[in-house]
């Protein structure tokens, strides 16, 4: 056991092999040439990756911007440098994995484009579909060129410095507003909330 959880990789594959073992136990083999599975496979391939985007948008928010105040100048970089590079490299790819999934899952239900277009039946999921398009674009296009020259990755003048982290932070408080109504838009679409 011991050895399973000193890996990271080897952590994630034991939960892969025990989802199989489920699967033989549900006796879903049989069920994998229809669509109906894949298209539940992708949902819970999207579920997955938005869990862990929106978990480190959250993180962010709730844990690490309201502790840093609280942290003294000489141990600052140990976020800085090496934990806010690695959570943002996992958040800006799952970011990424949940918008790929996402409209994916949208093409294989068969209302990709009457939800893009917010047309009547897939208008919900359609206005979450655009809130988490916008969060997703904030991510890769304003918070994590911020970022970077916040966190030193990119050098910049201080007050360019400064500018751009509180830039990253506003937006990143934007998208956690969002994600509120995004969220519910996402469940809400086939579980009786609009
Ligand atoms: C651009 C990004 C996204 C797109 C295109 C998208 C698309 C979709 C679609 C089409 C569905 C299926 C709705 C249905 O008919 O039941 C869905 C469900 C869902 N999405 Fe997203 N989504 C996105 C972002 C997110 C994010 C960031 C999360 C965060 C966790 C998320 C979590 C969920 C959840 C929990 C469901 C409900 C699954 C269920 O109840 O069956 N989505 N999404």
């Amino acid at each position: 056991m011991g050895a399973i959880f000193q890996s990271l990789g080897r952590t994630i594959i034991a939960g892969i092999i025990l989802v199989l073992i489920l699967l033989g136990i549900a006796g879903t083999y049989g069920r994998m040439g229809d669509h109906g599975y894949w298209l539940f496979f992708m949902r819970w391939l999207h579920i997955l990756a938005g869990v862990m985007w929106i978990g480190l948008l959250w993180y962010f928010n709730f844990v690490q911007t309201p502790s840093m105040p609280k942290i003294p100048d000489e141990q600052k970089p140990a976020v800085s440098k090496v934990i806010a590079p690695e959570a943002l490299f996992w958040f800006r790819w799952s970011a990424l994995a949940t918008v790929v999934t996402g409209l994916l899952l949208a093409a294989m239900v068969g209302y990709l484009g009457a939800a893009l277009s917010l047309q009547p039946g897939a208008r919900g999921i359609g206005i979450g579909m655009w809130l988490a398009l916008i969060m997703a674009f904030n991510v890769w296009f304003i918070i994590w060129p911020n970022q970077k020259k916040a966190l030193g990755i990119v050098q910049v003048e201080a007050a360019e410095k400064a500018a751009a982290a509180k830039m990253a932070g506003m937006t990143s408080r934007f998208n956690t507003m969002l994600s509120i109504p995004m969220l519910y838009c996402m469940a809400a679409q086939s579980h009786g909330g609009f």
